[in-house]
């Protein structure tokens, strides 16, 4: 049995005696916390009997060891608590004598305190385990046992609402740590925020969407286990371009765009990496002339890996050799690789590019049909691009290469291939502001969003998981060719760790079978048969693996995937592996009532304001468990977790079929991510975090972020729904275990016209970041409809709306969520 012995407590007063061998930054925030006195608010009624009592009653649970007939020593009350719960112990010692404290039971944990009192966070269990203490002192000893419950959540939910303000249950704090603008560089001038404002790559990008926190140590290296210091890396996906010139963006929809907006707009997009520090208690700020700070945006420099690298897919008149690229753009979700690195992912690339497919200047003729037909399934057939940046300049490349069209000459002399060149997975090593990102052509080009790792086993290859979001896209797995070597984990040179692991593989596309089972279809060369014909397109055959890479969604259509409501992200549960996609929603021509399946079964009419929107408008949240709980397996079980839904006006026989209620129904679910396994809340019973990307639910509330436990694969059962959208039909699917409010609850909404995307905590989970994305979306430059998070402290009237990422601690100091 594992043990902690720890001394304190002299009678002369050494309070500040140091009783851990090594006193990590944990500690240091520990004690800080025992300090301040807080200990009660996390911990509940159950605890309180054990605090600073003198129990002198022999019962059965209050039993003294040893020999005296006087009471010099005495352990408290046994008590009950749940995971992520501070628990004090607070003996009564007679005469102050010296005392010691050993664990002889249960899961080690940290004590820190000082005084009489030491303190610890319940750990997280999956069933109820004893924690058995030892105090000694005057020759006597007692003994207390704490019985830990699996996690339950620990706040009240945050009722819905239309409110200009991010809302945070009672007994929580929210600040706003970074801001679109905020200047991360020496020298950067303060952000006007009235669109005079230049640099921003030296600037927070725009719509932060997907985060991740990664700990320095106080020397500035990489410490996993830091949170009290670490690099934020956020993606910033799109542009709210009302706000970011003096009157608006310029000649957006036609004519020539001003270079000077466009290059505000182009480095508005990307990647940052941001050193925070907590300057006490959990307040957090953002060091604006760190070193490890770094802009990445569609301008960086990037190289190509993996089985793409170098094909004629990627040749340009840019990179002539196919190997490297330049830049990355709507990066919305994430993924973390163990061996410290950040996947960024490439989502709606398609828009920003000029490349007419039909009229006068379209580029047809020079293109083969294969071509046309890539460039159709991806939809890279804008006569303009997003924002037009082709137009500033037709030699400039940074303005040029958004100009896909074919020229009569070779692929080398123009950007015809440009678009091949995003849709990637990019792997950046934040603790190196020098390397050039890598993209990772082995996990398939496509709108990507999720890239998350399973935990990696020993011996066995990795899987990262992958949504693909679009109406009838996809789910897909990369599984690695390499096994896992745990020193990998620690290799100074992380992107070649990520070489290989996430270069040579196998990927695979998911279809989901009526009867609750699953297969892994492998999209490798010589098993993928051609694409039959589509309408006036004709047949596709693979050439080669490039060819399946590059065309990822092709493949996936002709192995015969099962087309799903958007797949945004995926988590993987990190006490039991199974996996877990959001499906946020689709339409009626995406998912009309005679097009459902069991993965995908409603096709429903939602009463919206005094409108209605119809098809899967509120979607779903799947999940799944691999066969023999193996990343590699080729098979697995699924269930849907949750449905989204109004509980207000949704049928709840054919519809709110998770049993949604006013503490917990919520809309497209987007962000989903799963607390770390470095605290109690991703142990035992982990926390599951859903955020929301929503416009059907919005009339009743903002978008939101809600906190879960979920059970497992299997915990509900089948079902048949009818299905009334213009017709009506029957589907049979399998629904996980109802939501109750003590396993689905809503913690925090946002202000006007956002959504909430990216969530992260340090690793003692005592800090959550959020993620705001686009307050204001619909507003106008003059009339902002949002004035957050200006908002946040009082009204803000005119002032214009940010994304940015806010800080949410306890004010008891405990750990968010439990
Ligand atoms: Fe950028 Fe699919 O959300
Ligand atoms: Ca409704
Ligand atoms: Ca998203």
């Amino acid at each position: 049995m594992a043990s902690t012995f720890i001394e304190a407590g002299y009678s002369d007063g050494d309070v500040d005696t140091n009783f851990t061998a090594k006193r990590t930054l944990n500690d240091i925030a520990n004690e800080r916390f025992s300090r301040r006195q807080t200990v009660l608010g996390g911990l509940g009624a159950s605890a309180t009997a054990f605090l600073g009592t003198s129990l002198l009653t022999a019962c059965g649970s209050d039993e003294q060891v040893g020999f005296a007939t006087e009471t010099l020593v005495n352990a408290g009350q046994d008590a009950t608590t749940s995971a992520g719960r501070m628990v004090t112990i607070a003996p009564t010692v007679a005469n102050s004598a010296s005392f010691t404290v050993e664990q002889f039971a249960g899961p080690t944990v940290t004590l820190s305190g000082t005084g009489a009192t030491r303190s610890f966070f319940a750990p997280g269990v999956a069933a109820p385990t004893t924690l058995g203490f030892r105090i000694t002192a005057n020759g006597q000893a007692d003994d207390v046992s704490i019985t830990v419950n699996p996690a339950q959540l620990g706040f009240t939910a945050v009722p819905r609402n239309l409110n200009d303000v991010v809302t945070v249950p009672s007994g929580h704090n929210v600040t706003v740590l970074t801001r679109l603008g905020d200047p991360i560089q020496a020298g950067v001038p303060t952000f006007a925020n009235n669109g005079t404002d230049t640099n921003y790559a030296g600037r927070i990008g725009d719509h932060g969407d997907a985060l991740y926190y990664y700990g320095l140590s106080a020397a500035g290296m990489r410490d996993d286990n830091s949170s009290i210091r670490g690099l934020l890396v956020q993606n910033h996906e799109n542009l709210n371009e009302q706000y970011l010139h003096p009157n608006g963006p310029t000649n957006l929809a036609s004519g020539v765009r001003p270079a000077a907006e466009a290059i505000k707009e182009i480095e508005a997009h990307g990647v940052s990496v941001v050193e925070i520090q907590d300057t006490g208690n959990r307040n957090w700020v953002m060091v604006q002339n760190s070193a490890l700070n770094r802009r990445i945006t569609p301008n960086t420099p990037m190289v190509f890996n993996g089985p793409v690298r170098g094909t004629a897919f990627l040749r340009t008149v840019g990179s002539p050799s196919g190997t490297t690229g330049t830049g990355t753009i709507n990066n919305c979700a994430n993924g973390y690789a163990f061996w410290g690195t950040n996947l960024t992912c490439e989502e709606n690339w398609a828009g920003y590019f000029r490349r007419d497919n039909t009229g006068a200047d379209a580029d047809t003729a020079n293109r083969t049909a294969r071509e046309l037909t890539s460039l159709r399934r991806y939809g890279v057939t804008s006569t303009r691009g997003n924002f037009g940046w082709s137009t500033v300049s037709t030699t400039d490349p940074i303005f040029r290469r958004w100009d896909a069209r074919a020229g009569a000459g070779a692929a080398t002399d123009d950007y015809r291939n440009e678009p091949n060149t995003f849709g990637w997975v990019v792997e950046i090593d934040p603790f190196n502001p020098n390397n050039a990102p890598r993209k990772r052509t082995a996990l398939g080009r496509m709108g990507h969003e999720g890239a998350w790792l399973a935990e990696p086993v020993v011996g066995q290859p990795i899987a990262v998981y992958m949504g693909d979001d679009a109406r009838r896209e996809y789910m897909y797995k990369f599984v690695s060719t390499a096994t896992w070597v745990e020193a990998d984990r620690n290799s100074a040179d992380r992107l070649a760790v990520g070489d290989k692991y996430l270069d040579s593989g196998i990927l695979y596309v998911a279809r989901f079978n009526a009867d609750g089972s699953g297969t892994w279809l492998p999209l490798v060369f010589g098993m993928v048969p051609t694409r039959p014909a589509v309408g006036t397109e004709p047949a596709y055959t693979f050439e080669s693996q490039a060819d399946i890479l590059v065309n990822t969604r092709l493949a996936a259509d002709a192995v015969g995937a099962t087309p799903m409501d958007r797949p945004e992200w995926t988590a993987v549960n990190p006490a039991n592996g199974e996996i877990y996609l959001t499906l946020t929603n689709n339409n009626t021509s995406g998912r009309p009532v005679t097009g459902t399946d069991a993965a995908n079964p409603r096709s429903y009419v939602e009463p919206r304001g005094t409108g209605t929107t119809t098809g899967n408008p509120n979607g779903h949240i799947i999940r799944m468990r691999e066969t023999g709980d193996r990343g590699s397996a080729t098979t697995f079980r699924w269930d849907i977790y949750l449905f989204g839904a109004d509980s207000v006006d949704a049928s709840a026989a054919n519809v709110n079929l998770s049993g949604l209620n006013a503490e917990n129904d919520f809309s497209s679910p987007d962000g989903l991510w799963f607390a770390r396994p470095q605290n109690p809340s991703g142990v035992g019973r982990p926390l599951l975090w859903i955020q929301t990307d929503d416009g059907a639910f919005t009339d009743r509330t903002n978008n939101q972020m809600l906190a879960a436990l979920p059970g497992r694969v299997g915990d509900g059962g089948a079902r048949t729904i009818t299905n009334t959208n213009g017709g009506t039909g029957t589907q049979a699917t399998f629904v996980g275990a109802a939501a109750t409010g003590a396993t689905v609850r809503r913690f925090l909404t946002g202000p006007t016209e956002c959504e909430i995307t990216g969530v992260d905590t340090t690793p003692d989970g005592r800090t959550l970041f959020v993620g705001i994305q686009h307050p204001g979306e619909g507003g106008a430059t003059a009339t902002p409809s949002s004035n957050w998070p200006a908002s946040q402290a009082g009204a803000a009237p005119g002032v214009r709306p940010r994304s940015g990422v806010v800080a949410v601690t306890r004010a008891d100091g405990g750990i968010v969520g439990l």
